[in-house]
């Protein structure tokens, strides 16, 4: 069931997967802090932290970064690297096979350098537990021979910085999540940061865009850059192709209405998880799980994907009982309000 709905969501336009047209436009990545948009908060710890640490001339503290897909962890990750002058290693939770796939990649970093280990969630127990010394005291504990004549020799690493990457901070082990020095928390963004993302995006691909058609596609991208870049191209090819070229607010409208986004950015898929809580759970509450299977979907990817932007536009609440359809959603769905019959006991 996973494997068909991942294919369903890489046909969508809004979907938060990265796809390879998206890692051929490397050019749309910021480089540097002052180019990453929004996250002021985020942005301005960070800078702090990597001015303290270049000036110790010392490894930065190890990160941890989470939020859902397509907000700049791996952006982030890489303007580390730029602003602190370092070298930085890419890999991820479900690359690291083995305890020794992760031993190599330790021992190949020079002092300073930052190790992304992306989807770190997924990482095996057994690569986590090499982790836990190499993060502590830059050292990697390996053990010799089998049985009772086994023993262990400590080998020292040069210091590093760990940049871990997650959706789902709450599922990294405790002792794991201690390690880390710094965690932050990437948010979605606001409509008018998206504005900004997409006319940079625009100007970078050379595009003539009105800021309103700019507006239009911010407002449809789920608070997420990576939607707003990946409906900025799409828009761009019905500009070329129906019109003269120039994102207006109009041909932005068409283009999208056309793909099916409607104005708020809901594709087909939220629209009908919204309308088979309403036509078959009466609104609400249902436990994820109940939901995941009546729609086909995995628990994980609603949680992951759907759920933070309808909670964030206030089209879906989280209680103790499950989730519940708000009136706001009813009313975008043109489906008759009567109250939700729920009893909170
Ligand atoms: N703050 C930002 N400002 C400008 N562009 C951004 C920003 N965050 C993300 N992007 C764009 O969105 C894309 C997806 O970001 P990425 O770092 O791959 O997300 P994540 O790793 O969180 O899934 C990037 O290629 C980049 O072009
Ligand atoms: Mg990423």
């Amino acid at each position: 069931m996973s494997i068909e709905f991942e294919d369903q969501n890489e046909e969508r336009i809004i979907s938060t997967s990265p796809r390879l047209e998206d890692e051929m436009e490397g050019s749309l990545r910021p480089r540097h802090l002052a180019e990453f948009i929004g996250q002021d908060k985020v942005k301005d710890n960070l800078r702090v932290f990597i001015e303290a640490a270049r000036s110790r001339q010392e490894a930065l503290d190890h990160v941890l970064l989470y939020g859902p897909p397509g907000l700049g962890k791996t952006t982030l990750a890489s303007i580390i690297a730029n602003e602190m002058g370092v070298n930085i290693r890419i890999t991820s939770g479900p690359a690291i096979e083995k305890p020794g796939d992760l031993a190599a990649l330790l021992t190949s970093l020079n002092t300073g350098d930052i190790l992304f280990v992306d989807e770190i969630h997924r990482l095996n127990r057994s690569a986590e537990e090499v982790l836990y010394p190499a993060m502590e005291d830059f050292a990697l504990d390996i053990i010799l021979g089998k049985g009772p004549s086994a023993r262990s020799i400590r080998l020292d690493l040069k210091p590093f910085t760990l940049i871990g990457a997650t959706t789902r901070a709450g599922q990294l082990t405790a002792p794991m999540r201690d390690r880390f020095g710094v965690i932050m928390r990437l948010e979605l963004y606001t409509p008018k940061e998206l504005m900004t993302i997409v006319t940079r995006s625009a100007e970078i691909l050379n595009v003539p865009i009105d800021p309103e058609g700019a507006f239009e596609i911010a407002k449809r991208s789920r608070g997420t850059p990576r939607i707003a870049n990946r409906m900025l191209r799409r828009v761009r090819d019905f500009a070329q192709v129906r019109s003269d070229g120039r994102i207006t607010s109009a041909v932005a409208d068409q283009a999208l209405a056309a793909l099916d986004v409607d104005r708020l950015g809901l594709d087909n898929l939220d629209r009908r998880m919204l309308q088979t809580i309403i036509t078959t759970y009466g609104g609400g509450p249902v436990g994820i799980e109940t939901l995941a299977a009546t729609i086909g979907e995995d628990a994980v990817t609603i949680e992951d994907v759907y759920e933070p932007y309808l909670l964030q536009i206030g089209f879906l609440s989280r209680t103790q009982r499950g989730r519940c359809v708000t009136q706001a959603a009813y009313d975008h769905l043109q489906i008759p309000y009567q109250g939700q019959q729920t009893f909170d006991l």
